[in-house]
């Protein structure tokens, strides 16, 4: 699979050592709060898993599955979920995580959906990848393992057209 990459951004060591930090970091900010993730599928499997794991809280877990429709490697911003699986999280603290924030669309389309229903108690993103440039939705995340180019990448659960997720690192596809 790594001869299909043009370049390793992050391997293994590098991509445990951040969620370590941002493991720290969660922690603090979530202290003596009841923190509920809600991770959005498939895209943050793995990074929910490690990440997770860090955290000694006792968080609650529910996930989404979200399709965002790419062409080859750029959204087209058609975002679909069913909406009866978005979980009620009123009264609750919310992290939203995702594997990455490119277009943005996805992470507007859902934090829309959550904020239209009553009593959210605080809402905040966290993302393993961030792409450097300009977004089609005005979206910020709280919480970011790594900025990278606008470049297409796959590995650790981001796939190009459903393969790669299982690529322990982050690397630029070679298309
Ligand atoms: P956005 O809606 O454009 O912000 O992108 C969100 C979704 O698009 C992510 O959850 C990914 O599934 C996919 N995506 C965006 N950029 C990439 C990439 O570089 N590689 C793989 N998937 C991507
Ligand atoms: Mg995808």
């Amino acid at each position: 699979m790594q001869d299909d990459l043009k370049r390793v951004l992050y391997g293994e060591a590098e991509i445990a050592a951040r969620l370590d930090e941002m493991a720290v970091q969660i922690t603090q900010d979530y202290r003596g709060k009841d923190l509920t993730v809600l991770a959005i599928l498939n895209g943050s499997i793995f990074f929910m898993a490690d990440l997770l794991k860090r955290i000694p809280l006792p968080l609650k877990l529910d996930c989404l599955r979200v399709k965002s429709y790419y062409g080859k490697t750029e959204s087209t911003g058609r975002v679909q979920y069913d909406p009866q699986t978005l979980p009620d999280m009123s009264g609750r603290h919310v992290l939203l995580l995702d594997d990455i924030l490119d277009s943005g669309h996805t992470l507007a389309t859902i934090t829309e959906a959550l904020r239209a229903e009553s009593g959210l108690l605080s809402l905040k993103i966290c993302v393993l990848v961030r792409k450097l440039k300009k977004r089609a939705r005005e979206v910020e995340a709280d919480y970011v393992g790594f900025d990278i180019p606008d470049e297409f990448v796959v590995g650790y659960g981001l796939d190009y057209e459903e393969r790669y997720r299982n690529l322990p690192l982050i690397g630029i596809l070679r298309i």
